[in-house]
């Protein structure tokens, strides 16, 4: 991460002295404010207390100099940023962190702004603060809710520790695209697993009490359509029609609504013409109108200034003026609505009450938090030594960790592996790694603080265990703003790696992406092992086939060649601080792998977007000749199905029996079987297909999916009930409708499910 040391001295040097100026202003309002009854009415009292320039300044937030998310803000800022904090001309500050520094600006802003208005401070804390839980993607693998919620919970306690009171997550946008960078950080293709991840995810965040000193505010982005970004390619334009808006893209973020989200962030991208900060129709038609969030909306980094070089603005003023018109309430690291927005008022181009709106969402916010009754609840600094870093927050992501590993192949059950006996060559540099596994978006962990797969298999000390590196992933220095360097040429170490395969009973590789090949400003073209690593593993092969490919990565590889020769494949994406010890519990049967795959992994990279709730085209099989929907060159089917995963017992799913209570519901049961020789957890999945609608639906669309545990032999029927909720779509008009007729309900372990059954409505 880039930290732009002088202009950290310089702010600090004006902090520091004007600190030591003793506010001489009336009892700051937060105290005056504590006997007034009802949020709402403090809100508009203080609203009645504020200037123009007061109340913009509520919907300017600033970046805080330390880490940089976004482009760097030029050096002359630091002066006058500090100066509008001093004037109440700032509402929030993003990425200050730790109790030190969160008091610091805290402290500018009640005890010298004329009302002494709290700041909310933001931060990235995606997946954990400081102890780091596995990459959103992976966690969505284990379609554990009450694990996720869980992960996000403790995430927020450790965050607000440090001071944090309000977290940029969870990221809802649905993702089909393996070369966006950004698909690391989402809950992958499905809207209906999207939507119930998304609201386990808000939850955990805020809890059931904002005001608690261990909760924080969650925030739902990018509205809307950033996942959909043309070629992948980060930033890109968006086009989607109403039909996958609707029913593809709004759902995980209606549902964070539903679940209480107090802010929302609008996107980058420009959606069907109109750039997300500058689109009316999103933010006051649909997301304030329609679902009735009331919240606020925060814009992306710059993303008002951005919508110049979109040609939707023809300077910043313009911009500032079509952002506060379309209802982007705060305006992160553009600086455009503390420099323009009173003006625009003035020359009524923008309506005050759209700024009084704007302003009350704010200020709401800051009081369900708490922070008028205490600015420095979040900084305490006892709790922050006591709180970051505990053990049970080890345990926590421990155990999602496990959850999340997806195994895709075990032949001739080469897994587990024995505990005692065996020689095992570990080969692999990310078998080493204890940063990579740590993933993107995880700024505040400390660097290498992950246990890596060679400390994890170390715990079993009865094998004898050779480790050789093979080769560097990256070469140089690695970080979230930097480029990373891939390791073309390198294979100086192949020897050695070579020779340890030779004489071990098993080899285990770990290869794929290094932490920050994933993430913002990440995309690929190709999605092979990067570098020299596929070489390193075909040299391997030829000495010993006997080979467990351990993946670690932030995004669906493709995997042809790996599928067709190797016997076992774990997918272990990024899975944080504990990575290691998940993946040895898991390689060594002390976890039974259950995790399912929450995107569908491509054949070739040519096939994406891909993903299982398509729609038919008009030929969609094999007619005879050429004039089908199909490619000449690769199947048109994933390699690995969306919901796939295998375990080390084997499953048996039986008699599904479906009934129509009404036009509106429907009761599906069905047998689920362990009959394999282990105890083991199953994702049982339950798909529809709607064979006619006035608009065409997917051929398939999860609506249902229950974790199932049972020992060997064990039975257990499992139920479902699908209402109008999950049985109807949006049509074109973004109308929720039912519609009679034939539905297909599958039920099964992944999205091939092929037990059957129909029904008609
Ligand atoms: C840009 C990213 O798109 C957004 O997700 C993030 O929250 C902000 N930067 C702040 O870091």
């Amino acid at each position: 991460m880039k930290k732009p040391f002088l202009i950290v001295i310089l702010f600090s040097v004006l902090f520091t002295a004007v600190s030591c100026i003793k506010s001489d202003s009336t009892p700051s309002l937060s105290s005056s404010l504590t006997s007034v009854q009802g949020i709402e009415k403090k809100v508009n009292e203080l609203l009645d207390r504020m200037t123009l320039e007061e109340k913009v300044g509520q919907m300017n937030q600033y970046v805080g100099f330390w880490d940089l998310t976004g482009p760097a803000p030029d050096s002359g800022d630091a002066a006058e940023k500090y100066e509008h904090l001093r004037n109440g001309y700032v509402g929030s500050m993003l990425n200050v962190r730790g109790v030190e520094n969160v008091r610091g600006v805290q402290k500018i802003a009640v005890e010298e702004s004329r009302l002494g208005i709290p700041l909310i401070i933001g931060f990235d804390v995606i997946h954990g603060y400081e102890t780091i839980s596995p990459i959103p993607l992976a966690e969505s693998a284990s379609w554990d809710l009450e694990a996720i919620r869980k992960s996000s919970e403790v995430a927020a306690e450790e965050a607000a520790a440090a001071g944090i009171n309000w977290t940029f997550a969870p990221m809802v946008d649905i993702t089909r695209d393996a070369r966006w960078g950004r698909v690391m950080e989402g809950a992958g293709e499905d809207p209906y697993l999207g939507s119930k991840i998304a609201k386990a995810r808000v939850l955990g965040f805020q809890g059931t009490d904002l005001s608690q000193h261990t909760t924080i505010a969650a925030c739902a982005k990018h509205f809307a359509g950033y996942g959909f970004s043309e070629s992948g390619r980060e930033y890109n334009t968006v086009d989607v029609g109403t039909s996958t808006l609707n029913n593809m893209i709004f759902p995980p973020f209606q549902a964070t609504v539903d679940a209480g989200v107090r802010t929302f962030m609008n996107a980058f991208n420009v959606l069907n013409g109109i750039p997300a900060t500058g689109n009316k129709y999103l933010q006051r038609d649909v997301l304030k109108g329609k679902w009735a969030f009331d919240g606020f909306v925060v814009t992306d980094w710059g993303s008002i200034d951005e919508m110049t070089s979109h040609g939707l603005a023809k300077d910043g003023k313009e911009a500032a003026m079509i952002a506060a018109n379309a209802g982007s309430d705060m305006d992160m690291e553009s600086h455009l609505y503390v420099k323009e927005l009173a003006g625009l008022v003035r020359e009524g181009k923008v309506k005050e009450s759209f700024i009084d709106d704007a302003v009350k969402r704010i200020l709401k916010v800051k009081f369900e938090l708490g922070l008028f009754e205490d600015p420095y609840k979040y900084c305490d600094e006892v709790r922050e030594k006591e709180v970051i870093g505990q053990q049970a927050f080890h345990e926590a992501a421990l155990d999602l960790a496990k959850k999340s590993i997806v195994l895709l192949k075990n032949d001739n059950q080469l897994l587990p592996l024995k505990k005692q006996g065996q020689k095992i060559a570990l080969i692999g540099a990310l078998a080493a790694d204890k940063n990579s596994p740590l993933g993107n978006w995880r700024i505040a962990a400390k660097d290498h603080s992950a246990v890596s797969v060679l400390e994890g298999m170390q715990a079993y000390k009865e094998n004898k265990l050779t480790y050789a590196k093979g080769a560097d992933v990256s070469i140089g220095y690695t970080a979230f703003t930097a480029q990373v360097q891939i390791n073309t040429s390198d294979k100086s170490e192949f020897p050695q790696a070579i020779e340890a395969a030779k004489s071990a009973d098993v080899v285990v590789m770990v290869l794929g992406e290094i932490g920050y090949q994933s993430g913002e400003g990440r995309s690929r073209t190709k999605l092979g092992l990067p570098g020299v690593q596929q070489e390193l593993l075909e040299a391997v092969y030829k000495v010993n086939k006997n080979i467990v490919l351990v993946l670690n990565n932030g995004r669906p590889l493709v995997l042809n060649w790996h599928h067709e020769n190797l016997p076992a494949i774990v997918e272990a994406w990024q899975l944080g601080t504990q990575s290691g010890n998940a993946i040895a519990q898991v390689l060594y049967g002390d976890y039974n792998p259950s995790g399912k795959l929450p995107m569908s992994f491509p054949r070739a990279v040519g096939q994406v977007p891909i993903y299982y709730n398509y729609k038919n085209t008009g030929r969609p099989t094999g007619a005879p000749g050429v004039f089908w929907s199909h490619y000449e060159d690769e199947e048109n089917s994933p390699l690995y199905p969306f919901g796939y995963g295998l375990s080390y017992t084997s499953f048996e799913y039986s008699n599904l029996k479906t009934s129509v209570v009404s036009e509106k519901e429907v009761q599906v049961s069905v047998t689920l079987k362990n009959s394999g020789k282990q105890t083991g957890k199953e994702v049982v999945q339950l798909y529809i297909r709607d064979h006619f609608a006035s608009v065409t639906r997917p051929v398939r669309e999860l609506k249902g999916f229950e974790l199932v545990s049972l020992v060997p032999n064990e039975s257990q029927e499992i139920s479902f009930t699908l209402t109008e909720k999950e049985l109807g779509f949006y049509d074109n008009n973004g109308n929720f409708i039912l519609e009679s007729g034939d539905f297909s309900i599958f039920v099964g372990g992944d999205s091939n499910a092929n037990l059957q059954s129909t029904i008609t409505l």
